[in-house]
């Protein structure tokens, strides 16, 4: 590919990348449940929920990584791509134990948590990220990986911040430390990515990374659509 064809064809697919994670800034911010969570006006039922769902996904994010990047490297796929997801995979570890110890802060223990079951949109995440890992194209984790980021950078200190100040769910100082500290993380870690992106000029792959972050947008939102712990606050 020459130079004259390859700026304008970059710029467009990052760009789309961008519009994908945009867009869900934007689904989120009209969406009755999720935009409470942004504004700081959320539920203590309803922020056990998203701490939940998060839990159900964000466990599996350094195995699937890992696997990804492994994979990657053994059929000698782009390597610096393939190292990027084994360095996400080990900045990403530990994380879920962030989210047990806000949910233990709320009155939820690890055994309660490990027995709410994933939504349909959890798991069809968890599915489609193992898919993609095991026998897809193991860098499209890069797309969900962006999209999710791009969400913390946008969101995550705005959630804490708000949530704290209104101070209507009980303990909360105690139970923001996923989200806190990914509003700070992530602001690095999407430079990094978008850095990194930037000179990919294969379609495939382009394609493989805009399928994920598409798939990634669409099923988060499913992370607010069902309220299942309605009794949350009698049987904590
Ligand atoms: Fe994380
Ligand atoms: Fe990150």
């Amino acid at each position: 590919m020459n130079s004259h064809t390859e700026s304008p064809f970059m710029m467009s697919w990052l760009t789309s990348l961008e519009l994908e994670a945009r867009t869900l800034l934007e689904e989120l911010d009209t969406h009755p449940k999720a935009r409470r969570l942004f504004d700081g006006s959320i539920d203590k039922n309803s922020y056990v929920h998203y701490l939940i769902q998060t839990y159900h996904y964000a466990r599996w994010t350094t195995p699937l990584m890992a696997e990804a990047g492994r994979r990657m490297k053994r059929l000698g796929m782009h390597p610096r791509l393939g190292n990027l997801l084994l360095q996400k995979s080990d900045e990403e570890r530990g994380h879920e134990r962030w989210l047990l110890a806000d949910l233990k802060n709320l009155g939820w223990s690890a055994e309660r948590v490990e027995r709410q079951m994933p939504s349909p949109a959890v798991t069809a995440y968890v599915a489609w990220n193992r898919f993609t890992s095991r026998s897809g194209r193991p860098e499209a984790f890069l797309g969900t990986a962006y999209v999710l980021e791009y969400l913390s950078v946008h969101r995550a200190s705005q959630s804490v911040e708000r949530m704290l100040a209104a101070n209507t769910i009980p303990n909360i100082r105690k139970a923001v430390t996923f989200l806190k500290a990914h509003g700070t993380e992530d602001e690095k870690h999407v430079a990094e990515l978008t850095a990194l992106l930037s000179p990919l000029v294969e379609r495939e792959e382009q394609a493989a990374l805009l399928l994920s972050a598409r798939t990634t947008r669409v099923l988060y939102l499913g992370l607010f659509t069902e309220e299942t712990y309605k009794n949350a606050a009698h049987l904590s």
